[in-house]
């Protein structure tokens, strides 16, 4: 790789440059970029620094907490290094939002999901955190959870870290998708996957097969022929992924194709499915969208979805454009 090294910050500075920004958005993605390289290091610390393990507590999804999705929590909470030029925050971990008090200019709003795939925290495999950002509404109250709940379409900003054998951050804001990797050394995210694409089909699919007891005939369909491989309609042999970790599964989609599905079922309909729009879904939406790629409810488009609630949950299927629109149509089939 040439020694021409194009840093994160760099790439902000390029960037509010190119849209003629005020500095404010380059500022809060200064602090979010600061809490990822945090939790990178208490992530990496793990029993070492008594990091694993759970928390004792219960999150408002009724979750088992794991110390480091609290310590992820508070290293976003308390970020705020700036001055802030957000106006407030949403978090998986919280059941309220949280008003940045004395906020420079606090046009933004971050939603985040601090640790994403805390159950894989104590056996060592990649976990991430994910952040969506919005604008604050003209005359709204950033301390109101109205305040957020915007469809996926009105975000300026997605991303995500991927703590893994690297620790790397994925970034889109609206112009495509491009990708840092951390050098500890320098301590600087450098960009390593400029303009990341995903390809329109692929042979990999991501669900967790567990619960095909619960799956709704248009998703049995589409993996029961993805499993007959060559034999079967597809004409193809198909391999199957499963991480349990979101971010996980969407950068190796981002960098390989595939297909993710985590669809609503029998047992999880009643909560609306098992992953959350605001704070999951419609940031990888964006991503993924930015990226060539589709993201949908198995029904609509992700980001169309008029969020009701700040942890409202959403089937999600995304990933390589031709798979995603193949199961939409199997769902319009069966409906
Ligand atoms: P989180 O750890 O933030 O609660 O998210 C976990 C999510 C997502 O990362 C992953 O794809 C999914 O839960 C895994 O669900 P299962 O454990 O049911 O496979
Ligand atoms: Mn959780
Ligand atoms: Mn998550
Ligand atoms: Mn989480």
């Amino acid at each position: 790789m040439p020694y021409k090294r194009i840093t994160l910050t760099h790439f902000l500075l390029q960037e509010q440059r190119r849209l003629g920004g005020s500095g404010s958005f380059t500022a809060l993605m200064t602090d979010i970029v600061f809490a990822c390289k945090m939790i990178s290091h208490e992530v990496n610390r793990g029993a070492l620094a008594g990091n694993l393990g759970v928390a004792g507590s219960e999150n408002v999804q009724g979750e088992e907490q794991k110390k480091l999705d609290v310590l992820a929590n508070d290293i976003f909470l308390h970020m705020n290094a700036l001055g802030g030029s957000y106006a407030g925050m949403a978090s998986e971990e919280m059941e309220d939002v949280h008003a940045v008090h004395g906020a420079a200019d606090g046009k933004y709003l971050l939603l985040f999901d601090p640790l994403d795939g805390s159950s894989n925290i104590d056996v060592n495999i990649s976990v991430g955190s994910i952040f969506s950002i919005l604008k604050l509404p003209e005359g709204a109250d950033a301390g109101s959870k109205d305040a957020f709940l915007q469809p996926g379409v009105k975000q300026v900003a997605a991303g995500y870290a991927l703590y893994g054998s690297s620790t790397m951050l994925v970034l889109t804001t609206g112009n495509g998708v491009n990708g840092f990797t951390l050098d500890n050394n320098v301590g600087m995210f450098l960009l390593t996957h400029p303009d990341m694409t995903i390809s329109a089909d692929t042979k990999e699919f991501a669900i967790n097969a567990s619960r095909e007891r619960f799956w709704e005939p248009p998703v049995k369909r589409y993996i029961d022929e993805c499993r007959q491989g060559k034999e079967g309609p597809r004409a193809k042999d198909f391999n199957m992924r499963w991480v349990a970790s979101m971010v996980a599964e969407v950068h190796r989609i981002l960098c390989r194709g595939g297909v993710f599905l985590y669809p609503a079922d029998s047992e999880n309909i009643k909560k609306g499915g098992k992953l959350r729009l605001m704070y999951e879904a419609n940031p990888m939406a964006f991503i993924i969208e930015q990226a060539g790629g589709a993201a949908t409810t198995g029904r609509g488009r992700m980001m169309e979805v008029q969020p009701t609630g700040l942890h409202q949950r959403v089937p999600v299927i995304l990933g390589s454009k031709n798979e995603v629109e193949r199961l939409g149509a199997y769902h319009a089939e069966y409906d």
